[in-house]
C-alpha cells in the first residue's frame, strides 16, 4: 500500500479537497472480488495499465479473474508467480497478467519478451507499485486491503486510484468516480 486507507468507509472529510477521494467498494466474498473485476472490463482499452496492490493473499488474482472473464478470456486465471507473466489472448483484448513480486524494475518487464503488444494489450500486474508505472503513461491502480481485525474473514476492501489519462472519467462511467 503506498497510501494508507482512511478508516472507516466515509473519508471524505479527512482528505484535502484537492485530493480525489477513491470510493471503498466491499467484496464480501471471493465472488464479490471477481464482480469488481468484471464490472471494470467494458472500459478496457487497448494500452491500459491497472496496477494491484495489497498484501499476500488479499485477493489480487481473485480479481484478475473476474477482470479477465469480463474480457472474454476462457482460460482459468492463477498466479503466474513462478512464470511471472502469462498471456491471455482470446478476449476482447490480450491480456497480459504479471505478478512483480519477484522483479527488480521496469527493465525485468521489458525483458520478459512476453508474446504480446502492450500497446494492443490490458497489462495487468500484481505486486507492480513502485515498479511498472513507467511501462504506460497512465494507470488504474487498485488497492486490496482487508479490514484490521478481520485477517481469517472474507471481507475485502477495494480501493481504485486512478492516474492520468481518462481514468477517473471512466471509473465515472461506471459509477466509481473518484470524489
Ligand atoms: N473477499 C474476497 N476477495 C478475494 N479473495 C478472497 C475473499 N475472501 C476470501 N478470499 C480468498 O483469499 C485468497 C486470495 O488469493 P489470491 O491468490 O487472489 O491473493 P493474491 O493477492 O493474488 O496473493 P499473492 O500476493 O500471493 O499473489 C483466495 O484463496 C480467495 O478464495
Ligand atoms: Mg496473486
Amino acid at each position: 500500500m503506498t497510501t494508507p486507507a482512511t478508516p472507516g468507509t466515509s473519508a471524505t472529510s479527512a482528505q484535502p479537497p484537492s485530493t480525489p477521494v477513491a470510493p471503498e467498494i466491499v467484496a464480501e466474498d471471493p465472488d464479490g472480488m471477481r464482480a469488481i473485476g468484471a464490472r471494470l472490463a467494458p472500459v478496457l482499452q487497448p494500452g491500459d495499465l491497472i496496477i494491484l496492490d495489497g498484501p499476500l493473499g488479499a485477493g489480487k488474482t481473485v480479481f484478475v479473474q473476474g477482470l479477465a472473464a469480463g474480457l472474454g478470456v476462457r482460460a482459468q486465471i492463477t498466479s503466474p508467480t513462478f512464470v511471472l507473466a502469462r498471456v491471455h489472448p482470446d478476449g476482447r483484448l490480450p491480456l497480459v497478467h504479471v505478478d512483480a513480486y519477484r522483479l527488480g524494475g521496469v527493465a525485468e518487464v521489458d525483458d520478459l519478451d512476453l508474446d504480446a503488444d502492450l500497446a494492443r494489450s490490458v497489462t495487468v500486474v500484481e505486486w507492480g507499485s513502485g515498479l511498472v508505472e513507467q511501462l504506460a503513461g497512465a494507470h488504474l491502480r487498485i488497492e486490496i486491503s482487508r479490514p484490521a481485525g478481520d485477517e481469517a474473514g472474507e471481507v475485502r476492501r477495494v480501493r481504485l486510484r486512478p492516474a492520468g489519462a481518462d481514468w477517473a472519467q471512466r471509473l465515472a462511467s461506471l459509477g466509481l468516480a473518484p470524489r
